[in-house]
Order: C-alpha cells, then structure tokens, then sequence
C-alpha cells in the first residue's frame, strides 16, 4: 500500500489519478463479414470511460473480431466505431491512441527490456529524458526495475507478459486493448496478474476491453461482462447479474454448473415437466413451455427425515450417486425421480456430508430458481 502511494507520485500518475483518463468507446450497429462469413451481428455496445469491460465467449464467437475492430487492424462491413465521441471506423491501428496486449507476448528479442519499453515512444519523436522517465514509471508499475538490462529470453513467461502489459501502457493511452493476456500462463500466475491488471486499471482510470473464454476471469476482473456467442450478443451486465440472473440458458451454463429444469408456466407458475415440483415465478412471466435454472450452491441438502424449516421453498427427495471433492466444496450429484440434480456444498459442517447412497431431501427457493427465456430453452 505504502509502496502504491509512493509509485503514484510521478507526475503522469498524479494527473491520472485527478482526471477520468478513460475514453469511451461506442460500437454501432456493427456488422464484420469475412467473405460471406458473418463473424458480427448487428452488434451495439457502449464502453464507459473507465470502465472495464470483458467480452467473453466461446472459440469463434468474434472476441478478437470485435477487437480488432476496435485496434483499427480490422475495419467494420458496416456500422461505426467511436472512441471518444470520434467516428474511428476508417482510422488505422498507427493513428489509434491506446495499448495493445496479446498472448504471445510479441516482445522483441533483440532489444533490453528497457529498449523494448522505448521503442514505441522513440517512434513518436519523443524526447530522450522523457523516454526514460516514464520508461522507469512503467517497469515500476509492473514491478519490473531490476530487470531492464535483460533480454526477453531471459525472463519467465509472466515476467514477460508484464513486460508487454507495460509496453502498451507506456505511451500513456486512455484505452487499453487486451486479448487473451494470461492464456499461457499457469493457473497461480494468472490470478496474481489478473489482480495486478485490475489494480493498474482502477489507479490510472483506464478504460479496458479485455477478451477471454474463462469465466472466472472475467467474474474476478471486469466491471461488466458481455457474453457472445456465434457473433452475437447474448447478454451484458455486471458479473452478479449475469451469474445470479442469466437470460439465457446459454449463458447461464456459460457460468459453470447449473441445474435446468424443463417444464411449463402457467398462472405465474413453473411446473416441471417430470412434474416433481412447482414454483412460483413473477407474474406476467409468458405462458407455455419454458425452462428454468438452479445453480447447485443455492441448493440445501438434508438427511431424508431431518426436514428442514422452510416457507416458501421447493423440496425433492432423491439418493446421493456421486460425490465430488473439491477442497472447500464437495460436488453432489443426487438422482431424483425426474433428474439428476448437481448440489454443492461447504466441505466443513459435519451435517453436510453426505456419502452415495444416502436418502436426501432437496430444497431451495423460489426466489434462486430463474425463469430463462423462451425460445432458448435449447
Ligand atoms: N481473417 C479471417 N478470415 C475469415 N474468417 C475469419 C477471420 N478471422 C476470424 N474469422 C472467423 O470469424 C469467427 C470469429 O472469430 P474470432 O477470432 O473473432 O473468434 P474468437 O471469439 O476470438 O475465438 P477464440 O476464442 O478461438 O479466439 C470465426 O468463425 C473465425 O473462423
Ligand atoms: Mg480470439
């Protein structure tokens, strides 16, 4: 903390920290043909100043379409891009204002550290005493001082990465364009950057498109994530929201386990099609055959006979016929007389250990069981 405060005293983090660096970025009615392929649909999306936003998705879904476009790498078939209220769609990568980090590094190897970090200001004719000054502020940022004498082959994968991380800022952009940074990083690594990479967001106020196809990444780092899928936008919403509630069956299975139920709505109410349960749901919900979820952690699990006290709840009875450790949870899998159903649990209580072959009784409540859309029940 104290060594954050000290770093911030350089002149361009000052200024940072007082101003909303962040631009704002606008796609308009986007749509990127490659040939006759559609990789984007009628694709609308607002980026606030500052804000940090994830596109997640699927391989193919057009994470890096989308962000080429905005890199200027890539040119929309038609549409507009904005950053800053500007119309950029025509405006090559050279004459964008921002960062730019990938997966490969893409480093070069010939050069120092510290000469890698100079290029890029070198090549805006910026002078030699400013170069260096805010070449230290950037290694600073990313905690690599000690090493700006080295060549890129003599560092680790994630101090590379830094490295790069620390090229694209070092121009002082309003915008940051990241792609898959931490893909070839191992799982421990990962998590330290991606806290490191919000840290450096939040202090200069950049705003950020970030890409990855990991949810938790995107859960742990992004003020909202947008999720796609086949070119299109499925959802857009703060982490919350599109885990606890999913719009889509897609997306809610996008966000690891979750329980779907198949059934109809009727008088605001969901009836299983197994007929094992029914809930109440909001009212003017649409009537007929509709799909809900249940994520397994909102899901309590009793002995059979230990009933719990509940208002307001579904209850099922079924037998434990898998059971998953996974450190702070277990991972039930409990056969009902409709369908399998995922539960996870805290490992610690000693009342919740169940073993396979136990009599269970399912309970959760109405309020965790969400109505997904019609019409993507599949
Ligand atoms: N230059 C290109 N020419 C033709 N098709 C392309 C080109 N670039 C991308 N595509 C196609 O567009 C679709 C979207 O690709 P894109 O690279 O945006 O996906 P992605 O979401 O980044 O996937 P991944 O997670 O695998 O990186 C894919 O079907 C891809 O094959
Ligand atoms: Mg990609």
């Amino acid at each position: 903390m104290e060594q954050d405060i000290v770093a911030l005293t350089s002149k361009a983090e000052r200024s940072a920290v007082q101003t909303m660096r962040g631009t704002a970025v606008e796609f308009r009615q986007i749509s990127k043909s490659y040939g006759s392929f559609e990789a984007l649909k009628d694709f609308d999306l607002t980026i606030r100043p500052g804000e940090f936003l994830t596109l997640l998705g699927p391989s193919g879904s057009g994470k890096t379409t989308t962000l080429m476009l905005l890199a200027g790498f890539e040119f929309p078939t038609s549409g507009r891009v904005m950053i800053g209220g500007q119309d950029v769609s025509k405006v090559p990568s050279w004459r964008r204002d921002q960062g730019i980090v990938f997966q490969s590094y893409s480093l070069f190897p010939h050069m120092t550290i510290k000469e890698n970090l100079a290029f890029p200001l070198e090549t805006r004719g910026i002078a030699r005493k400013e170069i260096a000054l805010r070449t230290q502020e950037a290694l600073r940022m990313v905690k690599l001082e000690q090493f700006q004498e080295r060549f890129p082959g003599q560092l680790s994968g994630g101090q590379q990465q830094r490295v790069a991380l620390a090229r694209a800022l070092v121009a002082d952009p309003p915008l940051l364009l990241m792609d898959e940074p931490l893909g070839a990083l191992d799982k421990n690594l990962r998590e330290e950057m991606q806290i490191e990479i919000k840290h450096i967001q939040e202090r200069l106020r950049l705003t950020v498109l970030y890409v990855t196809h990991d949810q938790e990444e995107a859960l742990t780092m992004s003020d909202r994530i947008v999720v796609m899928n086949e070119g299109k936008i499925q959802q857009v919403g703060a982490p919350v929201e599109l885990y606890e509630r999913p719009r889509t069956r897609f997306v809610a299975e996008f966000f690891g386990d979750v329980n779907i139920f198949l059934g109809s709505v009727e008088a605001s109410e969901f009836r299983a099609d197994d007929e094992s349960f029914t809930i109440p749901v909001c009212t003017g919900a649409p009537e007929g055959s509709a799909c809900g979820a249940v994520r397994p952690e909102k899901i309590e699990m009793h002995k059979w006979g230990e009933r719990p006290a509940m208002n307001d709840s579904v209850e099922i009875g079924g037998e434990v016929v898998d059971v998953i450790y996974l450190g702070q949870m277990s991972r039930y899998t409990v056969r009902t007389a409709g369908q399998d159903v995922v539960i996870k649990c805290m490992a610690a209580p000693r009342t919740r250990h169940f073993l396979v072959g136990d009599a269970v009784l399912l309970s959760w409540q109405a309020d965790s069981f969400v109505l997904l859309e019609q019409g993507a029940t599949t």
